[in-house]
This record gives C-alpha cells, structure tokens and sequence, in this order.
C-alpha cells in the first residue's frame, strides 16, 4: 500500500497524488495566486468559523473543458479534454467521536448537510442535495480499499467546508471536481495515496452512486492533468496522452445560461442515451451473427462490437464501423417491442442488474438506434483526427481551421444525432461561429451549460466583448445574470495542472 509521500506536479498517471506545501505549482504566480491565497485563507477562516477548528488540509481538484469526444467516454472511446483553472477546494478534519460527515460550503445558497459516517448507507438519489457529491467520495475511498484488501478500521468521521469556482451545471464537470477533491482529502485524512491512475478509475465508480452512469472522462483528467496541455484519454485500462495544442489558438468557454442537470434529469438524457448505445449494440452484434443471448449477456458497449461492424465494412470495402450502423439499423425510432423481439428477451429482464436503467425504461418511449450509434462511431473518429491534425506539419492556419472544422461536425453530430443541444447552446454557438470562432460547440453533457469555441488568440479580447454584446446583453437586462458576474460566463482558458492536497 502507498503511503503519502511529498510529489511533483508533473508526471503521469503512475505517480501518486501529489501533496504540496505552497499554492504555488497549482497557481503560478501574480494575480491568480494572490487570489488562491486570499480564497485558501477565507476558506481555513470558514472551516474555523464553523467546527471552532482549523482544518488538517486542502484537496484540489479542477473541472474540466472537453475539446472533442462527447458522449463516447462510457462506449469505451478516448476523449480529448482540458483541465481549466476553476476547480473545488476542500478543507477538512477527522471529526472523532462525532460519528457523522458534515459537509459546508462557502457559499450560503448551499445549506450544510450532514450524514451517518457509514459508507455502506447508500445515497438518497431521489432526494437530491449538492453535499451528496461528498458521499460519493466517502464511499468510494471505502469501497476502494476494500477491494484491494486494505483495512480501515472503524468508518471515520468528518468535518468539511467546500469552496468552488466551477459553475454548477455548466458542463464544466463541477461534479467531478467535487467528487474527486472530497476523494482525496478523505485520502488524506487516513495518511492513503494511491496511483493517480487508480483514483481516477474508482472516482469515476463513485460518482456513480448518484445515478448517473457517466464514463471516466471527467474524473480522468481532473486527476491526471498536466498544466499546459490537453489529454487523450484513454480507457480500459486509463491512460493519458499529452496533447501541446497550437499556441495561437484559445479556446472561449462560454454558459448558455441553461443549467445542465445531469443527475436530476438523468433517466430522460444522460442515463437514456447510455441504455440506447447499449441496444445499438446488442441488436448490431445479433445481426452481425452473434447469438443472441451471448449478445445480451456480453454486449455493453458500441466498442464492443466495433471488430464485427469493420469486418462487416471491410467486405464494402471501408474500415468505417459506421457502414454497419447505416446497412443495419434503421433510421426509424425502434420500438420496445421491436428490440425485445430482436433481443428475445424483455428489456426489464436485459437491465435487471441495473435500477437506473429500468429507470430509463420506464420513461422511454422509443429508442433512436441508427442516431445513437451513428454519433459514437464518428465522434471516436473525430478525436483521432483532431489529435492527428494537432501533430501534423500542416501550418498553424491550417491547423487551427481543421480543428475548428472538425469541432463543428461534432457539434452538428450532437446536437442531430445525439439530440444533446439545447434552443440555448444553438444559439451561443451560432453567435460564436458569426464572431470569427474557426469552430464552436457544446461541450460536456449537453442539454445546458456551456459552449467551447476556437479562436485566434489575436481576437480573443474583441471576441469576448462581442459575445457579451450579442449573447449576454439581453440576458442582463432581463435580470438571468447580473452583469458583474459575467466573468464566471465567459473566459479563455489554458490547461490547468490536475489535483492535489495542500498541507500549508
Ligand atoms: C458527462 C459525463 C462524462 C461524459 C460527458 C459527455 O460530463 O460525466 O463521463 O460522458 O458527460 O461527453
């Protein structure tokens, strides 16, 4: 078992969570570090405000911005995200005796919330409250060590204040910031650190115990990133590639101002599209010859099946699993009684295993097959292509229009496809295409929150004040923001450094 031991910011994921005495590798200097200092020191202040005490230390972890891959991490398929300078800070303190875990939080619009300190309770989905983030985090570190054998005796108890800079449902993964700053402070309360490669694989289990059934992007690069680069993230196992974007290109990150409520809204969008992907699957693996009930017992995944779709396009003459999708499934929605026809089975007994996708079932009424996969397999692609046009000789010109364009297509892909737009983000990413952006679209979940847009770094400022002009205007005058906080909406970003403890 590792123990903590002090770490550099650099290196991968075979390197421990690093623990840092200064703010300083996280935050570099000048304004941005005099602000983490002034934000550490009011949250230390909260901590003792609340408990009477300071807290043993700080976890960071940040969100993130993905440039391209969307809704392909939980098929199996490598994503290209970024981590951004707004993240979640912890403060926390073993709680003895008091045989519960109080979560509080900087902000007064979020009111604390406590819970048994017990790991195996599980989480009241259906009562959703932001502290329950943190729980996902406590059972994790739990079930984690379990399963590796490692003991932590008694179940211990917790005082924590958060402070976040990640905007709440703007596809930003503040979840995942959350989720993984709660996992290492409790990790580092109980003197434990593991690989970051293993913490970003069992955080990404965590989280899942607030029913959302999301891949491993969000928690992969919160954990693993590096400052000044995107990742190619890679799962089964997870591994991360550094990507050196071109230097005269930013990406804006911009809020549509719709919030993305990923967990609430999860059986009608998040959870539906992960249950639809799985019966793209399944009926594609059948027609391609697999038998049937080793097709549902086997088949989860749209990468699952990728080898028979190729070879199935091979004999076309292409490599594009796509062809499969377009020979075998039809553009119609499918119905319930068409899958379980094909599946022979009912889908209640295909999901048995899994109450958030009976969840889906029930709320589903028909099932777009053709779409779905269609987005997957192009999406996959999508990513290599971006990656292969970031590393190719082509001129920074070129390079930046064909990352744009390839940003654009999969915009197009999600929204038409995938249907994970919103009238919102159509309109914010038309608005960044018509003020010079080489390419723009959604990023994260979708169905709210924000876009990302590539711009020439030359026109970034002008950029900016034209999106507040064309956008956010109207939006301020009709009291949705208030116009000091624009800042929070609208901002370049460059690749931040992944997560850590800070004993200071
Ligand atoms: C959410 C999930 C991720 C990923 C994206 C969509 O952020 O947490 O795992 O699926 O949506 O790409």
């Amino acid at each position: 078992m590792a123990q903590l031991t002090p770490g550099g910011i650099v290196g991968g994921e075979a390197e421990l969570i690093p623990t840092l005495s200064s703010l300083e590798p996280v935050y570099g200097e000048g304004s941005q570090l005099d602000e983490a200092r002034l934000r550490f020191a009011r949250l230390g202040d909260r901590f003792e405000a609340v408990y009477g005490a300071r807290p043993a230390l700080f976890a960071r972890s940040p969100g993130r911005v993905n440039l391209i891959g969307e809704h392909i991490d939980y098929e199996g398929y490598s994503v290209l995200p970024m981590a951004i300078r707004q993240d979640m800070i912890v403060a926390v303190r073993r709680a003895d005796g008091s045989g519960q875990v109080r979560v509080a939080n900087v902000d007064d619009k979020y009111p604390v919330c406590v819970y048994p300190a017990d790991p195996d309770k599980e989480i009241d989905i259906k009562n959703h409250k932001w502290g329950h983030y943190f729980m996902c985090g406590y059972k994790g570190v739990y079930e984690y060590c379990r399963s590796k054998g490692i003991d932590l005796g008694e179940p211990i108890a917790l005082d924590a204040v958060v402070d976040g800079t990640v905007p709440q449902g703007s596809g930003l993964s503040s979840s995942a910031a959350f989720v993984c700053s709660a996992t290492i402070a409790i990790m580092g309360v109980l003197e434990k650190n593991f690989p970051k490669k293993e913490v970003a694989q069992f955080t990404c289990l965590s989280e899942r115990h607030i029913g959302t059934q999301s891949g491993g992007m969000d928690q992969a690069i919160s954990i693993m990133a590096k400052s000044g680069f995107a990742e190619l993230i890679d799962f089964n196992p997870i591994h991360a590639t550094d990507v050196q974007l071109p230097p005269g290109g930013t990406f804006v990150i911009a809020h549509c101002l719709a919030e993305s409520k990923k967990a609430e809204t999860a059986a009608t969008n998040y959870n539906n599209r992960v249950v639809e992907c799985r019966l793209a699957a399944i009926v594609l693996a059948i027609k391609l010859g697999m038998d049937t009930k080793k097709a549902v017992s086997s088949v989860t995944t749209l990468s699952d099946v990728e080898g028979l779709c190729v070879s199935f396009a091979g004999n076309e003459g292409s490599s594009d699993p796509g062809v499969a999708v377009k020979k075998l499934l039809h553009e119609e929605p499918y119905t319930v009684e068409e899958i379980e026809k094909i599946a022979g089975e009912s889908l209640t007994s295909v999901f048995q295993s899994s109450q958030t996708s009976l969840d889906v079932i029930k709320a589903a009424k028909h099932y777009k097959l053709f779409q779905r996969a269609t987005h997957v397999y192009s999406e996959a692609r999508r990513v290599y292509a971006f990656r292969d046009t970031v590393s190719s000789k082509l001129s920074e010109e070129d390079m930046l229009k064909g990352l744009g364009d390839l940003m654009n297509e999969s915009h197009y892909s999600c929204s038409v496809l995938y249907e994970c737009s919103c009238p919102e983000l159509e309109e914010l990413v038309k608005v960044c295409r018509d003020n010079g952006a080489l390419g723009a679209r959604l990023t994260g979940a979708g169905w709210g929150g924000c876009a990302v847009a590539l711009v020439k770094e030359r026109i970034v400022p002008q950029f900016i004040l034209n999106l507040k002009e064309m956008y956010y205007k109207s939006r301020i005058d009709r009291g949705v923001i208030n116009q000091n906080d624009l800042g929070l909406y609208v901002f370049a970003s460059k690749p931040s450094s992944g997560a850590a403890i800070f004993k200071l």
